[in-house]
């Protein structure tokens, strides 16, 4: 990874904007999330734009201009047009011409899962060169009623230059899914259901709710708690690392809880910086590993150079871990 840039949307919306909708506090969605505020983007910060001005920061921070870049490679579930692919569009929005440009939809993965298929298109010779980007706009699939989700999901982009360096900077990928536990998170229905629905409601005079995020919390939260030790421990062992090896860790920023008791269970030494953005960000799912390398890096908290372990999890239930060299930020 040559450069990161991010984004983060202007505004900013505290626990307090959305307690009395879920009848909820401060104080629990903080101790049982570890989020204080998090940023929704306004209408004008779309996935389109967002990815854009991230990307424009990575490129900077590497000196390597459009015409250099072979490959846009962009993570999203948010997304709210089936196609084109949104990595088209920002490729030509960034003035690139004739790129092979395509999304991935991983979930909360899908930024590694990213990471992982530009590591191996360089390594193969296929892009000097590939803008890998994760990028989401959960607000606009947000029941700000739903006391499991209305809390947690947030808006964001981040964007990483990945291509030809001295030493090996991206380790092998350690990654899988289970598509047995899709109720546990996944929109709640799809667009024939929702027109059936709206159709029965207009020859009923009733009313009709556009499809939303849902989310078992439960479900992911055990999920994650016990399966993600394994990955963690494959992606160090393809790596030959160690967690004493280790100068930060950068989970997917899905609840402080899990980040903890993945701290516990693989006995990370308090030496390791650990990535916390999700306070201020909340779960931007494909979004968060970059913004969080983002905090830790301008924290000053890790060093471009450094040696981190990534994980992303989440729909689908798809996760994937590399340990990498942590990049200059734009
Ligand atoms: O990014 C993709 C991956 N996503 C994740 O990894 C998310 C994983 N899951 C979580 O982060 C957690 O499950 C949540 C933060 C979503 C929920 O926390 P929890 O500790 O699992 O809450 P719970 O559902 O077990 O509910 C505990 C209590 C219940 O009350 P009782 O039955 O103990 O009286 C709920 O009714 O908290 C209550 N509760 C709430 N209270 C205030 C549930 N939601 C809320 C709320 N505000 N928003």
């Amino acid at each position: 990874m040559l450069g990161l840039g991010v984004y983060r949307p202007r505004r900013v919306v505290p626990n307090a904007e959305i307690v009395d909708r879920i009848e909820s506090s401060d104080e629990w969605i903080r101790t049982r999330s570890g989020i204080g505020a998090r940023r929704w983007a306004e209408p004008d910060e779309t996935i389109v734009e967002m990815s854009a001005a991230a990307a424009r920061k990575a490129l900077a921070a590497t000196g390597i201009d459009t015409e250099q870049v072979d490959a846009v490679v962009l993570a999203t579930s948010s997304q709210m047009v089936l196609g084109p692919a949104a990595a088209a569009v920002v490729a030509t929005e960034l003035g690139m011409h004739d790129t092979a440009a395509f999304d991935i939809s991983a979930g909360c993965a899908g930024f590694c899962y990213a990471l992982a298929s530009a590591a191996s298109l360089v390594r193969a010779g296929e892009a000097r060169n590939v803008l890998v980007i994760g990028v989401e706009r959960l607000s606009d699939l947000l029941d700000p009623t739903d006391r499991g989700c209305a809390f947690i999901f947030a808006d964001g982009a981040g964007a990483v230059v990945v291509g030809r360096a001295e030493s090996e900077g991206i380790g092998p990928v350690a990654w899988g899914s289970d598509g047995s536990q899709t109720a546990a998170i996944k929109q709640d229905k799809d667009f024939q259901q929702y027109f059936a629905e709206v159709a029965a409601a207009e020859a009923s005079g009733g009313t009709s709710e556009r499809p939303y995020i849902r989310m078992n919390g439960q479900a992911v939260f055990r999920w994650a708690v016990t399966f993600l030790e394994k990955a963690c421990r494959d992606a160090l062992d393809r790596a030959g690392v160690t967690v004493e090896d280790l100068d930060a860790f950068v989970p997917h920023q899905a609840n402080s809880r899990i980040t903890d008791a993945l701290i516990r269970v693989l006995e990370v030494p308090d030496t390791v910086a650990v990535a916390r953005d999700i306070a201020e960000a909340g779960n931007t799912s494909a979004a968060s590993i970059p913004l969080a390398m983002e905090e830790l890096l301008r924290s000053g908290a890790a060093q471009q150079g450094d040696t981190a372990l990534l994980l992303g999890f989440g729909a689908g239930l798809a996760y994937a871990g590399q340990v990498v060299r942590l990049p200059s930020i734009g």
